[in-house]
Formats: structure tokens, C-alpha cells, sequence
């Protein structure tokens, strides 16, 4: 007779207890995270929706990231939960934002609302992402596209289209202009990402980028320049860690780029920083670190939650 619960609900719920387990290293936390978001469905949103009670600003706003990179409309309601909350850290809010642009509901009255409330935020990085978030949408709406997922090889859902422009030195122009609106940087910033996999000067005109006034754009250019993986960015990337002054949400973006180059260069870097005074540069430097075996490690994988719930049994 059947019990009504399903192989893959008996595993979701086990990933969901090792997820919310605070005795659990964080890069294995980590690690249950990505095997979540992989899995997907209401049953894998529920339990890292139950993440969010953590005290971890870094695996929460990784929460909200994989949760909008999820795709999926049922998370809409604890993302919103999360964007509102005024007490939560401006880091796991602003993801939660741009969730919600991920997500990508137009038509959704309290999404927008939400989005426009907190785009007159007082932390400039929730009120960049909510308007980014919202330009997105109206992208979206206008031009009439319903899954704007990349084609390969990043399979990840942007918060701004690329551009169609090849010429690096004009996206560069772009990138940099003040003047614009970070959507329109966005959209550079991502072209240049789509040239960058062959092309060490598209690189470098994204390094470039650190030099801008908003920390949330800066944060995004160690983003990408984590989805590019390139040696000729880790100069950039390692002088923009070591400036204690900068905003954590950079420097824990540059800690985890740093781990996926993953060159001894890297790592020594990150163990200097796995005492850092910030809890969220520390723990980005262990994940970061973890994430760095995993890339030197050829037949590994990153999402090895079921493996791990497998060896629990
Ligand atoms: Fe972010
Ligand atoms: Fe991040």
C-alpha cells in the first residue's frame, strides 16, 4: 500500500534537515543548497524557504539566489517575505529582489509592488536591484518573451539581457558611463561575459568595472567574472578582496571567483581570509575554498547532496 510519500520526498526531507542544521560545515551546507535547487519543485523550495530562519547571511541570500535561479512561481510568496522584511541583512534582501526579477511575473501585482516599494530603499544595493528587477520585467513584457534562461554555457537567468554588441570597447564604454542606468550596464556587463570565454580583453574591460561608485554593480563584476573563470581576472579580484573598506557583498563575491579559478594563487588568498572580521567573508572563503577542490577535481560534483543523503542512510 502506498504511504502517499514518495523516494524523492524522503530525500528532499533529509536534504532539508542537513540544510538547516547549523552543526554542519557551511561548504556542505552549501553543497545540500545546490542539490536542492537541482531537484527543484514545491517539496525542494520548501526546504530552503526553512533556511531563511538561519543566522547565515551568506547561505541566505545563496537561498534566495538558488530560489529565483529555480524559476519556479510557487517561491514567490517567501521571497516576498524575505525582500519585506526590514530586519533581514541588505545582502539576502537585495537576492531576494532580484529573485523576483528572475522569476520574471509581470502580471504580478504584489510582485511589482514590492519591487517598486523597495526600489526607493535606503540600502542603495536593495534599491539598484528592485530597480534592475523591474526594468527586467518590462523588458520581458514588452518584448513579448516568456524564459529568458541563457543558452549554454551559462545556463544561469541574468537580472539583464545582453546586448547584442560585439565591440568590446564600446560595451566598455557602456559599462563604465555612470550616466546610464544599471540595466543598460547590466546588459554590457553580460555581453561582455558572452565574449569573454575566448577573449582576455573582454575580461579585462569587466575588471575594469571594480572602479564604479556602486557597490552592487562591483559585486555583479565579481559575479561574472566567476562564470568566466579566467587567471587573467585574479589581479583584479585579489586587490579588491584585500580592501577591508569594501562592501562585504564584493568581497565574498571575489572570494568565491577566486575559489572557482581555483590556482594555489587563489587559495593561499582565501586561507588569509578565513579568519576575516566579517562572518560572511569567512564563510565565503570556506565555501570558496571548497569550491576550489571541486573545480582542481575532475570526476567530482558540486551538487553531491544525494550522494551525502545516501551515505546517512
Ligand atoms: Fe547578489
Ligand atoms: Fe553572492
Amino acid at each position: 500500500m502506498s504511504t502517499g510519500v514518495s523516494d524523492n520526498d524522503n530525500t528532499v526531507s533529509k536534504l532539508s534537515s542537513m540544510l538547516i542544521d547549523n552543526t554542519l560545515p557551511m561548504k556542505l551546507r552549501f553543497r545540500i543548497l545546490f542539490t536542492l535547487k537541482t531537484l527543484n519543485g514545491k517539496h525542494a523550495i520548501d526546504a530552503i524557504n526553512l533556511a531563511f530562519n538561519d543566522t547565515s547571511a551568506l547561505l541566505k541570500h545563496e537561498c534566495a539566489y538558488c530560489l529565483g535561479q529555480m524559476a519556479n512561481q510557487y517561491a514567490i510568496p517567501y521571497l516576498l517575505r524575505v525582500l519585506n522584511d526590514e530586519k533581514e541583512d541588505s545582502m539576502v534582501r537585495h537576492e531576494a529582489g532580484e529573485a523576483l526579477g528572475a522569476i520574471g511575473c509581470y502580471d504580478n501585482k504584489d510582485v511589482l509592488n514590492a519591487l517598486e516599494a523597495n526600489s526607493q530603499s535606503n540600502y542603495p544595493e536593495i534599491a539598484e536591484t528592485c530597480q534592475i528587477a523591474l526594468d527586467r520585467l518590462k523588458w520581458l513584457h514588452e518584448n513579448n518573451i516568456c524564459d529568458s534562461n541563457n543558452k549554454k554555457p551559462y545556463s544561469t537567468i541574468d537580472p539583464a539581457p545582453a546586448f547584442d554588441i560585439t565591440d568590446i570597447s564600446d560595451l566598455r564604454t557602456i559599462l563604465l558611463d555612470e550616466k546610464k542606468s544599471l540595466f543598460e550596464r547590466y546588459r554590457a556587463l553580460f555581453a561582455l561575459r558572452d565574449l569573454g570565454s575566448d577573449n582576455d580583453n573582454a575580461v579585462l574591460a569587466i575588471c575594469d568595472g571594480f572602479q564604479c561608485s556602486s557597490a552592487l554593480f562591483r559585486h555583479e563584476i565579481a559575479f561574472v567574472l566567476g562564470q568566466l573563470q579566467s587567471v587573467c581576472s585574479i589581479n583584479a579580484l585579489k586587490s579588491q578582496l584585500n580592501k577591508l573598506d569594501e562592501h562585504y557583498m564584493v568581497r565574498h563575491e571575489c572570494a568565491e571567483t577566486l575559489g572557482s579559478i581555483g590556482t594555489n594563487e587563489c587559495q593561499k588568498l582565501l586561507e588569509l581570509y578565513l579568519n576575516d572580521r566579517d562572518r560572511v567573508v569567512r564563510e565565503s572563503c570556506e565555501v570558496a575554498l571548497d569550491i576550489s577542490d571541486y573545480v582542481n577535481s575532475k570526476d567530482f560534483q558540486y551538487c553531491n547532496g544525494l550522494k551525502l543523503v545516501e551515505m546517512e542512510c
